[in-house]
């Protein structure tokens, strides 16, 4: 009797403590392929996901895959630092400066910082909108085309860097979207 009635007593209890756990649904484990299937490239976001170092909820994978896109806003940087100087051809080097005014503080590294600070805040919103904004910038540094001259094209590795941040970012939209309903 006095058995039955503790066994019962502890399923409550854990009931109960599967109750509050689950009601903070940030916590919980995500679908990684449910999470990727509306971003740029699925396979490159399951790829970035599944190989983030710690647990798999939307809280941690988002600061995950902000700290990701940084790293790639800052390569993205450092190598318009490096092409400017060695430029020949002066579209080229006009070219690489418009972007890296895209890319720098004012752009896309002053985006990240947005999305950063309002992700700590809770704001998914603010976190939304800023993701937005970094996700529309940079379309002529990824084609790599110049407008009104066929045939131009950027021959460097910035065409790719650039895609790289779109596709991040891109995850950064579908987490704070399921923050937002979480
Ligand atoms: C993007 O960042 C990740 C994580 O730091 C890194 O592994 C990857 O090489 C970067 N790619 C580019 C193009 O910057």
């Amino acid at each position: 009797m006095t058995n039955t009635f503790s066994s019962v007593l502890s399923s409550l209890v854990l009931a109960f403590i599967l109750f509050v756990a689950s009601s903070d649904a940030t916590n919980k484990i995500v679908d990684i392929s449910e999470i990727c299937k509306t971003t740029v490239t699925p396979s490159f976001c399951s790829a970035l996901l599944n190989s983030s170092p710690g647990g798999k909820d939307l809280v941690s994978l988002s600061q995950y895959i902000i700290d990701v896109d940084r790293a790639n806003v800052t390569n993205t940087i450092t190598l318009l630092k490096s092409l400017i100087p060695k430029s020949k051809d002066p579209k080229l080097t006009a070219h690489y400066k418009d972007c890296l005014d895209i890319y720098g503080e004012e752009g896309a590294l002053g985006d990240v910082d947005d999305i950063q600070r309002a992700f700590k805040m809770k704001d998914y919103l603010g976190m939304n909108i800023h993701a937005s904004a970094l996700f529309d910038r940079g379309e002529d540094c990824i084609s790599g085309e110049f407008p009104g001259q066929p045939g131009v094209h950027d021959p460097s590795l910035l065409p790719k860097y650039a895609f790289v941040v779109k596709q991040v970012t891109s995850i950064i939209l579908v987490l704070s979207n399921d923050l937002r309903g979480a």
